[in-house]
């Protein structure tokens, strides 16, 4: 099976993410396996969304964060709980939009490419399973339609594994 490279329409996020959630869905059809679903999740993202540098996984491993699947430049492989952008998604729960990481205290730079970043925090129930880690290198490249976008993706992503 191939997975010839789509044109999403993002000049209309709500409907590019729709299509997008769609495509996810199928792409994972089928599988439970974390580090497959994470690795193709990471794949369908950093393919679909224009302006990214990087897109992937940190995933909670005793009381840390620990590189998961992505795509991108090699990156720090584990963050603790409230540091950097990732760290403090996992500490909140809840999705962080930094529409300039040079301006967010502790921000863990990567790639220096990387101008801002989202990152939404995985939660299954109580329990935390990591995170969805999204960089660019254009500032405020993520906006709410890109968080609430994002986050039925990792809905996706997470209802795969059940
Ligand atoms: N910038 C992140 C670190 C991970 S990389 O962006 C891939 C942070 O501050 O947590």
């Amino acid at each position: 099976m191939s997975h010839a490279s789509q044109s999403y329409d993002f000049s209309s996020p709500a409907a590019a993410y729709a299509v997008l959630g769609r495509d996810l869905t199928a792409l994972l059809q089928g599988e439970r396996d974390l580090i497959a679903n994470a690795a193709n999740t990471a794949a369908l993202i950093y393919d679909a969304l224009p302006d990214l540098n990087w897109a992937g996984f940190y995933l909670y491993k005793s009381g840390e964060l620990v590189l998961g699947p992505f795509q991108g430049k090699p990156a720090c492989v584990r963050i603790g709980m409230g540091k950097g952008v990732c760290g403090t998604a996992a500490a909140r729960r809840e999705t962080v939009l930094v529409e300039d990481v040079h301006a967010f205290p502790g921000h863990i730079a990567c790639d220096s490419a990387s101008n801002s970043e989202i990152v939404i925090p995985l939660l299954r129930g109580a329990e935390l399973l990591g995170v969805l880690d999204l960089d660019s290198p254009k500032p405020a490249r993520f906006k709410p339609a890109d968080a609430q976008g994002l986050e039925a993706l990792a809905r996706i992503f997470l209802e795969s594994l059940d």
